[in-house]
């Protein structure tokens, strides 16, 4: 079962995003497996490999305050044009595998269809030490 509150939290965040280049916005919201919850947006650079994708900064944020396990991953790119356009990048399905997330919810702007995969299905035989 979709939890909207979370959508709802992932889209909230996304209007802090600070993404003067592309114009895209993306918030991300990341659940713990203790319950914690802690939220990020895209933050781009001028230098633009310098960015941070939403979902990085909520799960660096997460793991700065001692986070290990991550349950769920929601993720609102508010600007795209459907949930399609809404995918978390390869990068970013990377820094998800790291904490081991289960679950991930995809959604654009309000009214957009909403998705819910596991980490397994959106990143299948995925690199690991
Ligand atoms: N972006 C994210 O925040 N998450 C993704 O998974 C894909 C892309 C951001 C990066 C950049 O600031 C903007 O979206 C356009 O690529």
């Amino acid at each position: 079962m979709i939890d909207h509150q979370l959508v709802s939290g992932a889209r909230k965040a996304a209007e802090l995003s600070y993404s003067p280049y592309s114009n895209f916005r993306v918030g991300a919201v990341v659940v713990a497996d203790d319950g914690r919850v802690f939220t990020g947006a895209n933050i781009e650079n001028a230098a633009y490999p310098a960015s941070s994708c939403a979902e990085a900064t909520a799960i660096n944020t997460a793991a700065a305050a001692g986070v290990r396990k991550i349950s769920t991953v929601v993720v609102a790119c508010i600007d795209a044009d459907d949930v399609d356009g809404a995918y978390p990048c390869g990068r970013c399905r990377q820094i998800m595998s790291e904490f081991d997330v289960d679950n991930v919810i995809v959604a654009a702007g309000e009214d957009s269809e909403i998705r819910e995969h596991t980490l397994d299905e959106l990143l299948p035989y995925r690199f690991n030490l």
